[in-house]
C-alpha cells in the first residue's frame, strides 16, 4: 500500500484540469466559501452548464441530477477506480475505488453485515440499547450540545458494534473518522491532514487485527466477521474497514443533527412529525436531501465521453455533486427548505449504481428508526437554544458542527 503521495503524483492529480480550460468556470470563490455554504455556488454552477470547473478545488463538478444518474449507470466509462485519489492513497485499496468483478467480490463480502434483514434482526436491538443508554445520561441535564452529547456517542458506539471492534472508546473512532474525512477531502493536498489520516489508518489496522485475532474471531454478524468469513485478505479487510470508519461515523452523526435542526427549526413540522410517527422515514430522507452528509464523490473517465452535451476526454477526473443535484429546483420545489410534506421523490444522498451506499439500511435504522423518535420521546419539549445561529459547515462532507438545545426535566 502506498503510504505517501510523491510530489509527482500530487502534481498529476492537481493538474487534471488542463483539459478543462474550455469549460465554464467559477474562479471568484475560495475554499472557505465552499466550506461555509456551497449551495449558492452550486446554484450558479447548475445554471452555467453540465460540467463546471470550480477553480478553488481543482475539480470539475457535475451538478445536474439526470447527468449523475446517467454517469452512475455506466461504470465502464465513468470509473470508480482512481488509484491517485486521496481515498486510495490514504486508506489503501478498497471496494469504493474498484470496478466490476473486483468491486462485486468485496461488496458481496461486506453486504451480509449491512442488509435490511441484518439491520432489523441483529443491529436494531443493540442500537436501541446504545441510544437508551446515552439518553439516560443526557436526559437529567436539561440542556446540552446535541452534537457532542448525543449525535457523536450514538454514531460512534453504533459503528464500533457494526464493524465489530473490541475494547474501543467511541472517542477513538470519532477521532479516526475525522482524520479519514479530513484526509479524503483534502483536495488542496496539505500535509497535516494527510499525515494525520495515515496515522489513524495504522491505528485502525491494529484495531482490526485485534478483533480478527481474538479467540473465536470477530463477532459473526459484524462487518469484520462478514469480510473474514468471505475469505478477503488481511489487506483487503484493512482497506474496507477504513472506508467503513471514514463513511460510517460522520454521516449518521451529521444526518441525525440535520434532521434535528430541520424539525426543531419549524414548530409546525415538528408537531406534524410528533403526531404522526409514520413520517419518520420521510423525515430522514428529507434531512439527507436537504443537507447531504456526503456532498461530492469522484469518478474518472476510461474513454472520451459526453455529459449533458459536453465532451470530456479519457482520464478526466470529475466530481459528482449529489448535494447540488439534491437541491435541483426542477425536481424539488423550494429546494433550500426542509419540508416534510414533499412528495416522495428519489434523492442521491446515498449515491446510485453499483456503489450505492452499503450502509444505508443501518443508517436509516439508526437515525430515522431509533435515535430520532427516542430523542423526542425522552427529551421533553425539546427546543434549540437559537435556531438562527447553528453552524453548518463543509462541502465534501457537511453537517451542523454544534446544536445547543434545551428540554424540560
Ligand atoms: C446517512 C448516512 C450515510 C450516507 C449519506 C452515506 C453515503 C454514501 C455514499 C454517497 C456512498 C457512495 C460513494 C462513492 O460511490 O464514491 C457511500 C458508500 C459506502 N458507504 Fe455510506 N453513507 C452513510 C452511512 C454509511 C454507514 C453507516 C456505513 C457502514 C456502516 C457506510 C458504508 C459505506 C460503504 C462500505 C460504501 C462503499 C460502497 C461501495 O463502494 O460499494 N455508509 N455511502
Amino acid at each position: 500500500m502506498p503510504t505517501e503521495y510523491s510530489s509527482l503524483q500530487e502534481k498529476k492529480f492537481m493538474h487534471q484540469d488542463d483539459w478543462a480550460d474550455g469549460l465554464p468556470a467559477i474562479d471568484d470563490i475560495i475554499m472557505g466559501d465552499l466550506m461555509e455554504d456551497p449551495y449558492p455556488i452550486y446554484a450558479r454552477a447548475r445554471e452555467m452548464g453540465s460540467v463546471v470547473r470550480i477553480a478553488a478545488t481543482g475539480l470539475c463538478l457535475v451538478t445536474h441530477f439526470d447527468d449523475i444518474i446517467a454517469i452512475e449507470r455506466d461504470p465502464e466509462t465513468f470509473s470508480s477506480r482512481i488509484p491517485e485519489s486521496n481515498v486510495v492513497q490514504l486508506f489503501g485499496a478498497n471496494l469504493m475505488r474498484k470496478d466490476g468483478h473486483d468491486h462485486r467480490r468485496e461488496r458481496q463480502a461486506i453486504d451480509p453485515a449491512l442488509r435490511p434483514g441484518t439491520a432489523k434482526r441483529c443491529w436494531a436491538p443493540r442500537l436501541e440499547a446504545i441510544v437508551d443508554d446515552i439518553l439516560n445520561e443526557v436526559e437529567p441535564l436539561g440542556q446540552a450540545d446535541l452534537f457532542s452529547a448525543v449525535a457523536e456517542p450514538i454514531a460512534g458506539r453504533a459503528l464500533i458494534e457494526v464493524i465489530g471492534f473490541v475494547d474501543l472508546e467511541w472517542q477513538t473512532i470519532a477521532r479516526w473518522s475525522q482524520a479519514m474525512m479530513d484526509g479524503s477531502s483534502n483536495y488542496s493536498q496539505d500535509s497535516e491532514p494527510r499525515l494525520r489520516a495515515l496515522a489513524a489508518g495504522r491505528e485502525i489496522e491494529r484495531a482490526v487485527d485485534l478483533s480478527l485475532n481474538q479467540a473465536g474471531g470477530p463477532p459473526e454478524d459484524s462487518i469484520l466477521g462478514s469480510m473474514s468469513r468471505a475469505g478477503l485478505s488481511r489487506e483487503e479487510i484493512h482497506g474496507n474497514a477504513k472506508v467503513a470508519v471514514g463513511g460510517g461515523f460522520n454521516e449518521p452523526r451529521d444526518s441525525l443533527l440535520s434532521l434535528l435542526l430541520g424539525v426543531l427549526s419549524d414548530p409546525v413540522q415538528r408537531d406534524r412529525l410528533l403526531s404522526d410517527p409514520a413520517l419518520w422515514p420521510a423525515a430522514f430522507d428529507e434531512a439527507v436531501r436537504w443537507i447531504s452528509p456526503i456532498g461530492m464523490y469522484p469518478r474518472k473517465l476510461t474513454r472520451d465521453a459526453s455529459i449533458g452535451g459536453v465532451t470530456l476526454p479519457r482520464g478526466a477526473l470529475i466530481g459528482l455533486s449529489v448535494a447540488a443535484a439534491n437541491r435541483e429546483p426542477e425536481r424539488f420545489v423550494d429546494p433550500d427548505r426542509f419540508d416534510l410534506s414533499r412528495p416522495k421523490v428519489k434523492n442521491l444522498a446515498f449515491g446510485s449504481g453499483p456503489h450505492f451506499c452499503a450502509g444505508s439500511w443501518v443508517a436509516r435504522t439508526l437515525v430515522g428508526g431509533i435515535a430520532g423518535p427516542r430523542i423526542f420521546s425522552r427529551l421533553s419539549a425539546l427546543r434549540l437554544v437559537d435556531s438562527e445561529t447553528v453552524p453548518v459547515r463543509g462541502w465534501v462532507f457537511r453537517g451542523p458542527t454544534s446544536l445547543p438545545a434545551q428540554w424540560t426535566v
